[in-house]
């Protein structure tokens, strides 16, 4: 079976066509990004006038000569015009083509990545861990379409953490792979750095939660108003790191020895961290860890189509509606 999924929730504009839920026949994604590094972050109106441009050349790119048999989009979380721009889309050509579409909940998409062009699929019960730029949570898969919310931030997402601490350094957005480049080059000079300058909140709380809002003042109290030359920038760099990745990797653990799952999933844009993925390597050994390729950690459309597939809900394009305000575990129907 062939999805084509379509992804519009924030800035990338993305088309893929999905084989049987796991081989990328293709995947297409247009970004916006350089836009909003001139604003210094995504002002939506733009992002959705960017989405409107992009949709149909990524969609024919995507599409070349195949027959596809359904439509995967994803109807939120994310922003409302970005999110419509796809909405409206699939409904248009699921009309015109006589196609099915199945909505799709972007977290539980990300998750789908680890079903990717991979030799072999996650065993279920499985633990994931989506972090991306608005949402942090830990969830529990009993198989497909059964997710339990199990821990998450009470206030900033990990992503945005990375985004606003990389903005109180004076890097240019996107903060987060700025940052994480500038945090490699001190810890490739100094691998063996003792990095605990920041607080880790509820680190040692017995809960699956987190709070990632005191690192921004812990930051401003630490930067102030000061001079740094590069290689003092690279070390708060890499503590701002250290600490968030200590914080997920700690609370991972936890989950890990709580529920005893099959197989760890990590996700979400800030899984292509390369600090996180490494010392999530090191340190699961009781569970299979599945880690999906950087490029298909953030936002695309080949996970959408992935998820589509093995969460066959389909419904009239008379009855499909942007969400916005979804979370993990909302039904989509
Ligand atoms: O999942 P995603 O692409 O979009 C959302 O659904 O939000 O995630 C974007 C987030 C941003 O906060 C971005 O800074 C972060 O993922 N991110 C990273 C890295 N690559 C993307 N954070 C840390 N290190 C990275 N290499
Ligand atoms: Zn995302």
């Amino acid at each position: 079976m062939k999805i084509l999924g379509i992804e519009t929730s924030c800035d990338e504009t993305a088309a893929a066509i999905i084989e049987d839920g796991t081989k990328i026949i293709s995947n297409v994604v247009a970004t916006s990004s350089a836009m909003h590094a001139r604003s210094g972050g995504v002002i939506p109106e733009n992002a959705a006038r960017e989405q409107i441009k992009a949709i149909i050349p990524v969609i024919r790119e995507a599409l070349g000569n195949h027959k596809i048999d359904a439509i995967a989009v994803t109807i939120g979380p994310g922003l409302i015009g970005s999110l419509l721009v796809g909405v409206e889309t699939a409904k248009t050509l699921s009309l015109l083509w006589g196609t099915p579409i199945i909505p799709v909940n972007h977290l539980v998409g990300h998750i789908y990545a680890n079903w990717l062009d991979k030799d072999k699929s996650p065993e279920f019960p499985s633990l994931a861990l989506v972090v991306s730029g608005g949402h942090t949570d830990l969830v529990y898969m009993k198989s497909h379409g059964d997710i339990e919310y199990i821990g998450g931030t009470r206030d900033d997402a990990a992503g945005e953490a990375f985004d606003k601490c990389a903005r109180l350094l004076g890097l240019p957005y996107p903060g987060g792979p700025n940052l994480s480049n500038l945090a490699q080059k001190y810890l490739d000079k100094n691998p063996n750095a003792k990095l605990n300058l920041f607080p880790r909140p509820m680190i040692n709380e017995d809960n699956l939660d987190w709070s990632f809002s005191g690192l921004k003042t812990a930051v401003l109290r630490e930067v102030g108003n000061k001079k740094f030359n590069e290689e003092e920038k690279s070390k708060i760099a890499a503590e701002v790191q250290e600490a968030i990745v200590d914080c997920l990797v700690t609370k991972s653990l936890h989950a890990i020895k709580k529920y005893n799952p099959k197989s760890f999933l990590l996700a979400g844009g800030v899984a292509a961290n390369k600090r996180l993925r490494e010392v999530l390597s090191v340190k699961i050994s009781r569970t299979t860890l599945h880690i999906p390729s950087a490029i298909l950690c953030t936002d695309n459309a080949a996970y959408i189509g992935s998820a589509a597939y093995f969460n066959k809900k389909e419904v009239d394009w008379r009855k499909l509606n942007a969400s916005p305000e979804l979370t993990i575990t909302a039904s989509l129907l």
